[in-house]
């Protein structure tokens, strides 16, 4: 199973998550990370900011989840935008390491292909950070979304495109479609560490951890990973019926594990 750590703030499982890519990138400074957008990873890359300092990350190479599939790039809810502000400028990434999928509408078939074939070229994602939807998608894999699916085109649920329009003037301008790395480009990752805070995202977690597997609850995939991190609030903990096993197991967690 994944490995459950209940944290008891945002800025606590920030640090958790910095600490282990500084270790990543001090064994290897051509670690692949796995990029995700939203509110979620923010506290990750506030976190590695300052650790970030004197670190050398001109070979680090990052490749996001998802992206907006007919948005403008320069749009500054584009993920390319989002990773370019949140995440490659204040880290001083180098940009051309960074990729996210090419969500333009011209040669929208060929797209998620290619972004396989650069995933693959790269050596494989290190660390894929992931958040979860309230409909239990992670990327952009809406329910139904097949375990074995590949970067492709998806619809947006409308729960999502509404849960999503607090970064847009309206609903209607939420991009109907995306073009999503797929549940089984997630899962070959080598370490997956999905981060979910607030009641919100509490049932959506309990049934991707505790839940049956299931195309329904594609956040359900993670159980199927060797290596997969949870790391929650008291909030987002609150549907776990086995959280005071989880405690226990990482309070008495040797210190060499990492996460
Ligand atoms: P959020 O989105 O981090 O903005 O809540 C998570 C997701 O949709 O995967």
């Amino acid at each position: 199973m994944a490995e459950i750590v209940i944290v008891h703030d945002e800025a606590a499982a920030g640090a958790l998550v910095a600490d282990e890519i500084v270790r990543l990138i001090g064994a290897d400074p051509a670690t692949v990370l796995g990029l995700a957008t939203g509110s979620t990873p923010l506290p990750v890359y506030e976190a590695l900011r300052p650790r970030l300092h004197g670190v050398d990350v001109s070979r680090v190479r990052g490749f996001a989840l998802d992206e907006y599939v007919g948005i403008d790039p320069a749009h500054p809810e584009s993920y390319r935008s989002v990773i370019a502000r949140e995440v490659v400028e204040p880290l001083g990434l180098d940009p051309s390491r960074i990729r996210t999928p090419d969500g333009s509408a011209d040669g929208i078939e060929r797209h998620g292909e290619e972004y396989e074939a650069a995933i693959a070229e790269a050596g494989g994602i290190d660390l894929q950070i992931l958040g979860i939807g309230t409909d239990g998608h992670i990327g952009f894999n809406e329910p139904g979304s097949s375990f074995a699916s590949r970067t492709r085109v998806k619809t947006l649920t409308e729960q999502t495109r509404r849960d999503n329009a607090r970064f847009f003037d309206s609903i209607d301008d939420v991009p109907m479609h995306c073009i999503t790395q797929g549940l089984g480009t997630i899962l070959r990752a080598r370490h997956l560490v999905l981060l979910a805070f607030g009641e919100g995202k509490a049932a959506a977690v309990a049934a991707a951890v505790e839940g049956p597997l299931t195309a329904s609850l594609p956040g359900s995939a993670i159980q199927l990973h060797p290596h997969a991190t949870v790391i929650v609030d008291e909030s987002a903990a609150s549907h776990l019926a086995r959280a005071d096993y989880y405690r226990y197991t990482y309070a008495n967690k040797p210190d060499w594990q990492g996460i």
